[in-house]
């Protein structure tokens, strides 16, 4: 996977993007990561990227030019042939739609993703309009730009592409892959500080604990994201354990 990233900071990720599994992925050429500065796209003296907004005059946008030529520039060198679909050009900011692992797994199957980030109050309306195929927000709350945001999404999307995690399957246990949370996970020694891991998993019955990590990944979305139960795959069996609990106690209880 190729990822493209326009940003006035591309200082900014060089420290995230260095340490381990992400090092691996760029070492074994699972994923190539470009940067481009959008100022350098600006023709102007003072290399200017922003302006003021029309109508409130409060506040700076980003201009509408640098950030066409920036993306226009970073897709002629795209072989477009080998992309499925569309290429994704993501507008990373608050008004976008909410980033989830459902997202993630979306996004991991295309072979380009070119991640625009916003500054300051915003982006003029025609980027968003004729050059962006989507918006995400990481949630409802506002940072001073999309550079975060955008080392959340390469981060979630690039653990995915096959490979990059050392085991194949573990990135379809993590919490919300299966839309539920993560059941409770131990290790050794067995009795820390009088606290024991629970029995079951000592027990040796690969069928038992199976039954056990899938109960307490329900009980742990119950009790944390009981939201999330709308949307998981539960058999029928699980949904009715899901209903006896919802109706017989209040949540402290499981
Ligand atoms: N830019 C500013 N806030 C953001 C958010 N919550 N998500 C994505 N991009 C942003």
């Amino acid at each position: 996977m190729q990822i493209d990233i326009l940003t006035l900071f591309p200082q900014m990720f060089q420290g995230p993007f260095s340490p381990g599994i992400f090092q691996r992925a760029i070492d074994r050429e699972l994923v190539r990561v470009n940067f481009h500065n959008i100022r350098d796209y600006t023709h102007d003296k003072h290399h200017t990227v922003d302006d003021y907004a029309y109508g409130s005059g409060a506040g700076m946008v980003l201009k509408p030019e640098p950030i066409f030529e920036a993306v226009e520039s970073v897709k002629s060198g795209i072989c477009l042939e080998e992309e499925i679909g569309e290429l994704p050009i993501i507008l990373l900011t608050p008004q976008g739609r909410l980033f989830s692992q459902q997202i993630a797994l979306e996004l991991s199957k295309h072979s380009h993703l070119i991640l625009v980030c916003g500054r300051y109050e915003g982006v003029d309306e025609r980027v968003r309009e004729h050059l962006v195929t989507d918006e995400i927000s990481i949630g409802d709350y506002v940072l001073s730009g999309g550079e975060l945001a955008a080392m959340v999404v390469v981060e979630a999307v690039v653990r995915l592409l096959p490979g990059v995690l050392g085991s194949e399957a573990s990135p379809l246990d993590d919490s919300h892959s299966n839309g539920l949370l993560e059941y409770p996970q131990y290790t050794r020694p067995p009795v820390y500080r009088e606290w024991s891991v629970p029995e079951i998993l000592l027990s040796g019955n690969h069928a038992q604990i199976a039954n056990w990590c899938r109960e307490q990944a329900i009980l742990r979305t119950l009790k944390r994201r009981p939201e999330l139960l709308d949307k998981a795959n539960l058999s029928l069996e699980e949904r009715q354990f899901v209903d006896r609990l919802k109706g017989e106690s209040s949540p402290s209880v499981y």
